[in-house]
């Protein structure tokens, strides 16, 4: 049976407001690029063609729009509407009707990998097992669900955010499952927090004596929901950018990896990589320093920012100050006309906020 994609891009994102009041966290750009095409390219990757994407009444619209009808990538996208997050494992049982009978993979629309997931497929045919799990070291797998594996890979008990953690191996946000996990999920009872557990369901297969393989990942993992993450999965997405300038320069210095779409402008500026400008974004004597995304359509004017990301059509204008580990959401305008203090500012805001200093 060919396997079938499950992207998760429901749930309620409390972790990121201000920016998920308005916007669904799967689709903020990390590197310029939504966190959900990332994981679509690497489910496309892997050979997989036909793709569900689990949305919630929310943000479904806006889900739906960014990623079209999967033609982009040459895959089929099929989307179903979770009614409330009542947790990862509900969000499987809602998508049934689609996995049908087919083998999955299950991978969170706000996890991104540096490494893809060829290799859990690779382990998937190879073992014949029935279900495949990612892991990572983590510094403080307390805050993680941690697995138990024996010597040959097989992972024997699974621990939700244990507070004496047998190891530092954390669950990531990507599973490959059998169908009968879905005869798991249907005896699931909801936990503490009031939700259907994936790592409850995991263990059911476990007890049954079934074999769940773990995997370490390759290369890094990020789980781009949580805050302190966002700015580093960007840093880390942009280190791979490579050079390609396409928009127009005038008085500009350009140094290392850098990416300038069509119909952006940089005037009398230095744009110092890695970092990406987004298509019809204007950068006018101003810094745009390494580890930064500006968006689409994006103005920094007489303004500097560094490790930072700004999204589509947000405004910088004359800040007395540099940006530095900031996030703008869409539209937001910062501008410093008219202050000369320099100090550095840190600030996360979220879409259309306003900011006048
Ligand atoms: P989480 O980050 O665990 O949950 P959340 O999105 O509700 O965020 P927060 O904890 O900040 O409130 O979700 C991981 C991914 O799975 C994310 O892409 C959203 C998705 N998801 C669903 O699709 N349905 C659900 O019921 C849940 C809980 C999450």
């Amino acid at each position: 049976m060919e396997l079938k994609g499950l992207i998760l891009s429901g749930g309620k994102g409390t972790r990121l407001r201000p920016l998920t009041h308005t916007r669904a966290k799967q689709l903020i750009p990390i590197g310029g690029k939504p966190n959900l095409f990332y994981v679509v390219e690497d489910l496309v990757e892997a050979g997989i063609r036909d793709i569900g994407v689990v949305i919630s009444p929310e943000t479904g619209d806006e889900v739906r729009e960014a990623l079209g009808n999967g033609e982009r990538w040459g895959v089929r996208l099929t989307f179903i509407l979770q009614d409330a997050p009542l947790g990862l494992a509900d969000a499987i049982r809602t998508a049934q009707p689609f996995l049908g009978d087919s083998p999955f993979v299950v991978y969170l629309g706000d996890n991104l990998l540096s490494g893809g997931i060829g290799h859990m497929l690779e382990t998937y045919r190879r073992q014949h097992c029935d279900s495949v799990l990612l892991l990572t070291e983590v510094e403080d797998p307390r805050a993680f669900g941690v697995a138990v594996v024996d010597d040959s890979g097989r992972v024997t008990r699974l621990l939700e955010k244990p507070q004496d953690p047998p190891s530092n191996l954390a669950l990531v946000g990507v599973y490959l499952f059998k169908p009968v996990i879905h005869q798991v999920i249907a005896t699931l009872k909801p936990s503490g927090r009031g939700e259907y557990e994936i790592t409850e369901a995991i263990q059911g297969l476990v007890d049954r004596g079934l074999a769940v393989e773990a995997l370490k990942v390759r290369g890094w993992w990020k789980d781009t929901g949580k805050p302190e993450d966002l700015l580093d999965a960007n840093r880390l997405s942009l280190s791979q950018i490579g050079r390609r300038i396409e928009g127009e320069l005038e008085e500009a210095q350009i140094v290392g990896e850098v990416i300038i779409e069509k119909g952006a402008r940089v005037l009398r500026s230095t744009v110092r990589g890695p970092a990406y400008i987004g298509p019809g974004a204007l950068i006018e004597d101003g810094f745009v320093g390494p580890y930064t995304a500006i968006g689409k359509n994006a103005r920094l004017i007489a303004s500097e920012v560094e490790y930072s990301i700004l999204m589509d059509e947000s405004e910088v204008l004359r800040l007395p100050y540099r940006l530095d580990s900031s996030v703008l959401g869409e539209k937001v305008v910062v501008d410093g006309s008219g202050n000369t203090r320099r100090h550095t500012l840190q600030l996360i805001l979220g879409d259309r906020s306003r900011v006048k200093l």
